[in-house]
């Protein structure tokens, strides 16, 4: 039975919800699911209800995760079309980096116009990330930016062939620009859209057999950096509704997927492990606390059923699939929060990993 050790695994890419979305779920709850799936950290996007794109709102959004927070955690703040760079240098220090919304999903963030776009680019400090959503030529728009201003991008939930070779030659260019897969892209495409109905939609859509190959492939050639959740908790009834929220949970079987796919020979255990939490750290500049790990039984097998998730939606898009990799423990500076059924550590255990918290 091979047991491994990942120290420091994060996800830098979750909506977590909470506040006025209590209902899909909280940072509480999410949190234990982040716990639960090995993680040690969690990075949560700006599109909540308030969205994060003031001062204010980003103080009351770190009162309410620092104090129900059960793991390590870090806030995006997002840019927005009314303008709010001027806020920029009094937040810089307490978040994880800017995300910017370049094609539409759930929320209201959306920047469709370059010179906004620019304006933002030139605005935010080179000291930390920009994190992007842009979806097909947009990627190009983007590179356009990051060729600009040189400041570091990391482009979330890549799904096509298309973006992988724009993003192929950035990277042979120069440019300071990583890359993130989603799970659910890698094992999933729109042939399956028939069976999930609402639980296969989310942004961006499932695509073609082709892109999936090309996903992979691109985690072969070292192309992709992270390996990341989306995790986008909605309430069931909200995914069966006839137009279904976009967004997929997961969290939980991040961490599954990937040993399965180790366990298929399609990548190397060190390859996953990087994409899950070493190359995380590198690109975010953060140091591993000591009795930071998660200890994983690669060859425990299992179905993913919806009765085992702590997420508050209480549904996967992967139910039914059978997945090695199974959580063992989970440890956080020293105190161990996981020990494969129960999460022990206390409402509000949890600290930013950027600045001082609330
Ligand atoms: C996300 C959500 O629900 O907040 N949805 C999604 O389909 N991925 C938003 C996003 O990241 O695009
Ligand atoms: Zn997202």
């Amino acid at each position: 039975m091979p047991v491994i050790k990942i120290h420091g695994m994060i996800d830098p890419h979750t909506h977590l919800r909470d506040l006025d979305w209590s209902h899909k779920a909280t940072f509480e709850t999410e949190t234990k699911a982040a716990i639960a799936g090995g993680y040690w950290a969690v990075f949560d996007m700006p599109n909540t209800s308030p969205s994060t794109i003031n001062a204010e709102r980003l103080q009351s959004k770190l009162e309410r995760i620092n104090q129900t927070a059960r793991c390590d955690w870090g806030l995006y703040f997002g840019a927005s079309q009314a303008d709010n760079i001027d806020q920029y240098e009094e937040i810089i220090n307490q978040v994880c980096g800017l995300k910017i919304y370049n094609n539409s999903t759930t929320g209201d963030l959306l920047i469709e116009n370059q010179e906004e776009r620019d304006k933002h680019y030139n605005a935010w400090s080179k000291s930390k990330l920009i994190a992007v959503h842009a979806e097909g030529e947009t990627v190009h728009d983007i590179l356009d930016l990051v060729h600009k201003y040189r400041q570091p991008t990391h482009f979330l939930h890549i799904s096509t062939k298309l973006e992988i070779d724009l993003l192929t030659q950035a990277k042979v260019d120069g440019l300071p620009v990583t890359v993130g897969v989603c799970p659910h892209h890698l094992y999933l495409t729109e042939e399956d859209v028939s069976t999930l109905g609402g639980f296969g939609r989310m942004k961006p859509e499932l695509k073609t057999k082709a892109d999936q190959q090309a996903l992979w492939q691109a985690i072969d050639s070292g192309i992709v950096d992270i390996i990341e959740s989306d995790h986008a908790p909605h309430t069931i009834a909200e995914k069966e509704a006839e137009s279904p929220a976009y967004g997929v949970p997961g969290l939980e079987t991040n961490l599954p997927l990937m040993v399965q796919a180790v366990n298929d020979g399609r990548l190397t255990l060190n390859r996953a492990v990087d994409m899950l939490s070493t190359n995380v750290q590198k690109i975010w500049h953060i140091n591993v606390p000591a009795e930071t790990y998660t200890v994983v039984d690669t060859d425990a097998t299992y179905e993913i059923k919806r009765e085992n998730l702590h997420t508050k939606c209480g549904w996967s898009p992967f139910e039914g699939m059978t997945v090695s990799g199974k959580v063992l423990e989970v440890w956080i500076r020293g105190q161990r929060v996981y020990d494969g059924e129960q999460i022990l550590s206390q409402r509000g255990f949890g600290n930013n990993l950027f600045g001082t918290g609330a």
